[in-house]
């Protein structure tokens, strides 16, 4: 939830966004971030290595497993990860690799193992909790110890109902790892949605050329002149920047408090009573590291991953949630909302092959990025933290800029209230 005090600030810091003349000052001007960051091999290898093996990632949701014994196979993030819904309620993670000679345990993408998951090969058999409990011919198998051959697990853990895993067993919480994020997204009532529609896209560039085009509104005026442009003001928009290299994106909604596009289509879809003013009244949209985006709204929003597939090439997987329809099909309104919002990620998705060619060009040595666009640059300077600064090369480090006066709760924010403050002296 954001509270009272919040949105305040926000409002603020809205109104500061359209008055000001330049990046507040004392704000960091960003060296131009490194060409090799999308395409040297070196640091592809190093964002496998030392990054994606230690995040929080979105693996799926309990709609996709919502009864005892359902399972699915996850491999998006390039390790084969079988996720299980225990007899106890509890969802747990294991890489899908049986410990015998490494057969897959499962094969088909969803499937339901009321008795365990029997490996194909010669018949081992796991418990739910990934147990070894049963062997063909265990006789020939000298001093064979059942007890330590169980499934090698993932950290898994739920986000209401989203399912979130991490490769590292020693990552904090997944409450630590969210930090403010974890309560502010509790107005969007992530227990209770319903999954709309899931889908991927092949995109033909490095994923964060792909994701950050939906990091900064700068631009909007360009590329989304018919749809985005119209109906938000992107001279407003107040970034906020997070610890763990996530942040968020408020937008002012050009027309305050219009009603939505459900509501204006006189259907009686049930909203996300919760979400607030700001979420109604905005564009309020979060990056989540390593690769999570979504522009949240009262009724129906899309969320956005971006994963390497190599260096190139990114799949684009898209997910949709609402409040829970009732009995019925997906109502029409959303088909048509997703239609719609296709053609705006078309628009976002359009320049990313040709970015990549002048990527790998002679001539592209590095990238400025402006004050608009510091969620970029945020997220860059966190992936080399993680990684280990002193790990990266030289010539391949966002230098660290951004100091902890601008990251949360250090932001705009608190500077206004300190001028506020001063001028009631
Ligand atoms: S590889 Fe699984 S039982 Fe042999
Ligand atoms: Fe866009």
């Amino acid at each position: 939830m954001l509270t009272q005090e919040q949105i305040r600030d926000i409002r603020q810091q809205i109104d500061f966004e359209f008055k000001r003349k330049s990046p507040p000052e004392g704000f960091p001007k960003f060296p131009d971030l490194p060409a090799g960051r999308y395409n040297d091999e070196e640091f592809f290898e190093l964002e496998n290595k030392h990054y994606w093996s230690k995040v929080w990632m979105l693996a799926g949701t309990l709609d996709e497993i919502p009864e005892v014994g359902n399972y699915m196979l996850w491999d998006i993030a390039r390790q084969p990860i079988v996720i299980v819904h225990g007899k106890d309620g509890v969802v747990r993670s294991f890489y899908n690799t049986c410990r015998h000679r490494g057969a897959p345990v499962v094969t088909e993408k969803y499937g339901t193992a009321e008795h365990g998951l029997v490996c194909g090969y010669h018949g081992w058999v796991y418990s739910h909790e990934g147990d070894l409990v049963g062997m063909r011919d265990k006789r020939d198998f000298v001093d064979f110890d059942m007890e330590c051959r169980s499934l090698y697990p993932v950290k898994t853990e739920m986000f209401g109902k989203l399912i979130f895993v991490n490769f590292n067993e020693d990552a904090p919480s997944l409450r630590d790892y969210m930090g403010p994020i974890y309560d502010e997204l509790q107005e969007f009532q992530f227990q209770n949605l319903r999954l709309v529609d899931h889908y991927v896209w092949d995109l033909h560039c490095n994923w964060k050329i792909a994701m950050e085009a939906n990091m900064e509104v700068y631009h909007v005026k360009s590329i989304h002149p018919q749809t985005v442009d119209p109906s938000l003001d992107y001279r407003g928009n107040v970034n906020t920047l997070y610890p763990h290299g996530h942040s968020r994106m408020v937008a002012p909604n050009r027309v305050a408090n219009r009603k939505s596009g459900y509501a204006q289509a006189g259907t009686d879809l049930r909203e996300i009573e919760t979400v607030g003013e700001i979420g109604r009244t905005c564009t309020q949209s979060y990056h989540i590291e390593p690769n999570w985006v979504s522009p949240l709204g009262p009724v129906l929003f899309p969320v956005l991953h971006f994963w390497p597939v190599n260096i190139r090439e990114t799949k684009y997987e898209i997910r949709w949630f609402a409040a829970d329809w009732g009995t019925g099909p997906v109502p029409e309104i959303f088909r048509k909302q997703i239609e719609y919002f296709n053609v705006v990620i078309t628009e976002d998705t359009q320049f990313g092959d040709a970015i990549q060619k002048s990527v790998d060009s002679y001539a592209f040595k590095g990238v400025p990025l402006c004050y608009q666009e510091a969620r970029i640059y945020h997220m860059h300077q966190n992936i080399d933290k993680v990684i280990g600064a002193n790990i990266v090369p030289a010539h391949l480090r966002a230098e660290p800029v951004i100091g902890e006066e601008w990251i949360h709760p250090n932001d705009t924010s608190e500077r206004l209230r300190q001028q506020e403050a001063m001028a009631a002296e």
